[in-house]
C-alpha cells in the first residue's frame, strides 16, 4: 500500500503542470517541476528568447495596456506586473487570449499563465491598472518552452506611472 502511495506521489509531480502555474509559483514564479529522480528542474541560464513587449512606455490609474510575450512558440508561463522589486502582482487581466486563463495570486485575475499546453506564440494580454495605482510597474513572466525548459525573469522595460498621480513617501 505504502509502495503505490508514493508511486501516484511521484507521478503527479512528473507531470508538470498542464493547466497553469500552480499557487506555489505565485512569489518565485519558479514552475516547481521536478524530474523522475525528484531532482529538481533549474532555469534556464543561457540568454532568454522572450521579450515582454508593452503597448505603452507610459500608464494612468484605471488604464488598459496590451502586453505581448514574443518569440519561438511555448507551451506554458506565469506573468504579472509588479511594482520594481516587489513580489507581489499590481493590477488585473482580462480577456484571456486562446489557451490562457487569469489567476489569483493575491486578489482577483491579478496573474495570468496557460490554460494547457497547447502551442502558444506571440500571446497579447490585456491588463488593467488599478485605479489607485502610485508608482511604476513592469511585467516580469516566467516563460515555458516546453516542460522542463523555462526561462526566470523576464521583464517588460519599466512602464511609468503618469506625472501627477505619484505619492510621495510611499514605498513599493
Ligand atoms: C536527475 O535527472 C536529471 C534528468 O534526467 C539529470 O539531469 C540529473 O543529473 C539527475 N540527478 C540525479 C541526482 O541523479
Ligand atoms: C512572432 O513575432 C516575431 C517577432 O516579431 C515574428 O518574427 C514572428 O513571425 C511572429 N510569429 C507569429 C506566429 O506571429
Amino acid at each position: 500500500m505504502f509502495v503505490v502511495v508514493v508511486l501516484v506521489g511521484a507521478l503527479s509531480l512528473c507531470s508538470a503542470y498542464p493547466n497553469g502555474a500552480p499557487k506555489e509559483a505565485c512569489v518565485t514564479m519558479m514552475p516547481g517541476h521536478k524530474y523522475a529522480n525528484l531532482t529538481t528542474v533549474h532555469p534556464m541560464t543561457t540568454a532568454s528568447p522572450y521579450q515582454i513587449m508593452v503597448a505603452s512606455n507610459q500608464y494612468s490609474p484605471g488604464a488598459t495596456l496590451k502586453v505581448q510575450i514574443v518569440g519561438p512558440q511555448f507551451e506554458g508561463f506565469l506573468l504579472q506586473a509588479r511594482h520594481n522589486g516587489n513580489t507581489g502582482p499590481v493590477g488585473s487581466f482580462s480577456n484571456p487570449p486562446t489557451n490562457t486563463k487569469a489567476v489569483t495570486c493575491t486578489s482577483g485575475s491579478d496573474s495570468m499563465t496557460h490554460a494547457n499546453p497547447n502551442a502558444k506564440q506571440n500571446i497579447t494580454l490585456t491588463w488593467t491598472a488599478p485605479t489607485d495605482a502610485r508608482a511604476d510597474v513592469m511585467f516580469i513572466a516566467t516563460v515555458a518552452q516546453v516542460k522542463n525548459v523555462f526561462w526566470l525573469n523576464n521583464k517588460s522595460p519599466m512602464v511609468t506611472l503618469a506625472q501627477g498621480h505619484q505619492k510621495e513617501g510611499n514605498h513599493v
